[in-house]
């Protein structure tokens, strides 16, 4: 069923990103006033008319996590309350991804009380990005389109054309991730052993593969604390490493992240725009792609009706 016309909608997440699909997509954003009462409550309106027309909120829940939250979710209320024909939250980075499992006693599955919110709401469908655990996707019985940024990362590599390659997983939990940019870049695959030790704080205890004499390339899909990608970093080139480059879709960046970024030795930070980057003051070293043209061809291909995984099986083989 093709609804109506396609409209872009965004809260206070990420508007800069909302601009580029929209710019891509050849469309006007399509207004929302989103501001805070003086008690802190979110009060959001919608200033177009969205009735019978296909309409994508696009909303990452990155720090500010509960504001931006609760601004997706007030916006996808005006929409079904508006009679949007359909909705489709676009969340290029989802928060809460972490906690999808009960681990121990008495904790909440976070992810899926999430995906229960956003339902609840009146979401439709969901677009995201290098989900935390692919699995979240299991959390909604509405389509979940699970797009990657690898080609977008992959293609600002292939430029640089680095030799001596070796593609470093700073944890178990991104080996795979990693395992595809060796095979796309032409690399080899070495894993780092991590023990968190807290919530800020992580200890590498081996690397798996030799990186000596090696341009390594450390791979995640998160930046939070910076703790696991800054220690990777340092134990490669305590064991021999030459150049370390790292890359992350999600640019989280909390507490001491840019500081220890800055000074891990790492002579490039790549990241995506899937949550906004302030790059003052590490402009050499920091260099920001947009995924804002893969949100838009996913768009639209939603919108027509076309395969969004057929946009991956063309740009992503090797990804298993
Ligand atoms: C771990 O499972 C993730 O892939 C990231 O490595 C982690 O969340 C990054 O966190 P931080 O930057 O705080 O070490």
């Amino acid at each position: 069923m093709i609804y109506g016309n396609i409209q872009v909608v965004a809260g206070n997440a990420n508007p800069k990103l909302a601009d580029a699909v929209c710019r891509d997509l050849g469309i006007p954003r399509t207004p929302a006033k989103v501001e805070k009462f003086p008690d802190g409550e979110i009060d959001v309106r919608v200033e177009d008319h969205v009735r019978g027309n296909d309409v994508f909120v696009v909303q990452s829940t990155c720090p500010p996590v509960n504001d931006n939250l609760i601004e997706l979710l007030l916006l996808v209320d005006a929409l079904r309350r508006a009679s949007a024909g359909r909705i489709t939250a676009v969340v290029p980075y989802f928060g809460y991804a972490r906690k999808d499992r009960k681990d121990e006693g008495r904790v909440p599955i976070s992810a899926k009380l999430v995906a229960n919110l956003l339902v609840t709401a009146g979401v439709h469908r969901v677009v995201t990005i290098d989900l935390h655990a692919a699995q979240i996707q299991g959390f909604f019985d509405i389509p979940v389109d699970h797009l990657y940024s690898s080609q977008v990362i992959s293609e600002h590599f292939k430029k640089l054309q680095i030799p001596d390659l070796m593609v470093v997983a700073p944890d178990v939990g991104s080996a795979k991730m990693a395992r595809g940019y060796a095979k796309r870049l032409g690399g080899d695959l070495a894993i780092i052993n991590k023990r968190r030790i807290k919530a800020d704080q992580t200890e590498v205890t081996e690397i798996i593969g030799d990186v000596a004499g090696r341009n390594i390339l450390l791979i995640d899909d998160m930046i939070s604390t910076g703790g696991s990608i800054t220690e990777a970093a340092k134990a490669c080139r305590r064991a021999g490493a030459k150049d370390v480059y790292i890359a992350a879709t999600h640019a989280v960046l909390c507490g001491q992240a840019r500081e220890k970024l800055e000074s891990c030795g790492a002579k490039e930070v790549v990241l995506t725009d899937t949550i906004p980057v302030d790059t003052v003051g590490v402009e050499t070293l920091f260099h920001v792609l947009s995924v804002g043209p893969l949100l838009a061809d996913a768009i639209d291909r939603v919108h027509h009706e076309r395969s969004v995984s057929a946009l991956f099986s063309r740009r992503e083989e090797g990804m298993s």
